[in-house]
């Protein structure tokens, strides 16, 4: 069953068109992954998808939904949810008090209801033992737990992460593909946009090739990988 339908969308900046008509479905419980070179429209992408920005052109379902007019906090409820490629956790608050407002606000949830599901969110990321820290004084990789962390606690169908394994070490990357997995396997869409694609290939069912806002190509990530048009294109190799 499809969950996510893009039909034709299209956006411009000015003069600039960062995405040009990009049609895309993706099914209940699939992980799918994006690639492209820097600028290529990724993150638009997902402005459009999680309604920061709206489409000039085309329209977003979601759920059998036209969600293509929906203010963020509409789709949020509705079942989507969102990490940022930059994160912006509220720095003065605890580790437990931004996943908080992610449980009762995201997910429609009283305080009680809240508060446990922020536990349980903590304990998935394994967030818990620095649940009282401020979440401005934490390292990168707890950083990146905790934008996964309040993206879950709105207890998405579809995830949408944006280079989160971005800045990582090796063994850290590790353990971050463990926790998608860990999403993946409770029935969570995952779409990926990373630049790290062996994460990426750990991980994703389809991968997605953007580049100057169109659909380069997709299909099975390993054979996208080792395409004539990928190598060229996005790995800058000489065919
Ligand atoms: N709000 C905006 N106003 C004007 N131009 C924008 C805006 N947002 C994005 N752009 C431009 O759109 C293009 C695509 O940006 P986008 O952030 O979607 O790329 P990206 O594929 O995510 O790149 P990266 O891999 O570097 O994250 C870029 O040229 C960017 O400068
Ligand atoms: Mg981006």
């Amino acid at each position: 069953m499809s969950l996510l339908q893009l039909n034709h969308i299209s956006k411009a900046y000015g003069a600039l068109t960062v995405i040009d008509g990009i049609s895309l479905t993706v099914a209940k419980g699939e992980a799918l992954g994006i690639i492209g070179p820097n600028g290529a429209g990724k993150t638009t992408l997902f402005n459009l998808i999680a309604g920061n920005v709206q489409s000039d052109v085309g329209t977003v379902n979601f759920k059998d939904h036209d969600i293509t007019a929906l203010a963020p906090s509409a789709r949020c409820h509705l079942g989507i949810g969102r990490t940022y490629q930059v994160p912006h956790p509220f720095g003065g608050m605890t580790v437990f008090e931004n996943v908080l407002v992610g449980a009762t606000f995201g997910a429609n949830h009283s305080e009680r209801e809240g508060t446990n599901l922020a536990l349980d969110t903590l304990d998935r990321t394994g967030l818990l033992p620095k649940a009282n820290r401020l979440a401005g004084s934490l390292p990168l990789l707890d950083r990146k737990r905790l934008e996964l962390a309040r993206a879950l606690a709105t207890q998405p169908d579809m995830l949408l992460l944006d280079e989160i394994a971005g800045g990582l070490t090796e063994h850290e990357v590790g353990a971050l593909i463990e926790s998608i997995q860990d999403i993946r396997a409770n029935g969570t869409a995952v779409i990926w946009i990373e630049h790290i694609v062996h994460a990426l290939l750990a991980v994703v069912d389809r991968l997605l090739v953007i580049n100057f806002g169109k659909v380069l190509t997709e299909g099975q990530p390993a054979e996208v990988m080792a395409s004539a048009q990928v190598q060229e294109i996005y790995l800058g190799a000489v065919a």
